[in-house]
């Protein structure tokens, strides 16, 4: 089989589940306290359904996946006013397994998105992830996003920072 992406299906949810909880255990750890760490199935098929999912997986099971919205959610666009700008599609929920970093996956799951949006007729593809996880503040940077903007999520420990890409723009 080797690796492979395909569309996340409803019957995929208890291992995807189980994926986000391996791969944010570490963000949980220090105290920042996405819904990923300890979501249950029921949210995670939700917040999979809310856009177009991909699964990464090998004979061994699912190691990444991402989801991208378009427009942005409800919630979202109530605290960001850049998510409720026209032509903004979301990155949410990326996550590679433990295991598996540093193999290129989430970058081929960057990909898929971006192309993903721009078939949508999305103009740029906006996210939000905490402040205090610099490393991710530092891939998104590298990936071309730039900080536009901070919110802060009910219930969350930690303020977020909303970072936009234009689609147009390299790499
Ligand atoms: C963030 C995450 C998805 C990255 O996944 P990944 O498959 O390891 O990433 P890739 O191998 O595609 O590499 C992406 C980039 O990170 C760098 N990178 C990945 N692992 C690295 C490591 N161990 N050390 C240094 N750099 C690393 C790569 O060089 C690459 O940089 P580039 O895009 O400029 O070339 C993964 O670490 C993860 O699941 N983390 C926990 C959940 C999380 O933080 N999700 C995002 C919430 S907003």
């Amino acid at each position: 089989m080797g690796v492979v992406m395909r569309p996340f299906v409803a019957g995929d949810a208890p291992a995807l589940t189980a994926l986000l909880h391996r791969a944010y255990a570490e963000l949980g750890e220090r105290g920042l306290n996405f819904t990923a760490v300890d979501q249950d199935e029921a949210t995670t098929l939700a917040r999979a359904s809310a856009g177009q999912t991909w699964v990464v997986e090998d004979e061994a099971g699912l190691l990444g996946s991402l989801t991208m919205s378009m427009p942005p959610g409800d919630e979202l666009q109530g605290l960001s006013a850049e998510a409720r700008r026209p032509g903004r599609a979301w990155l949410n929920q990326l996550a590679v397994d433990p295991s598996r970093r540093g193999t290129g996956v989430a970058s081929r799951l960057w990909a898929q998105g971006r192309a993903w949006a721009q078939r949508v007729g999305a103009t740029h593809v906006g996210l939000d992830t905490a402040v205090p996880a610099t490393h991710l503040v530092e891939l998104y940077q590298r990936w071309g996003f730039a900080e536009v903007e901070r919110i802060s999520w009910p219930g969350k420990r930690y303020v977020s920072a909303v970072m936009v890409r234009g689609l147009a723009a390299q790499p």
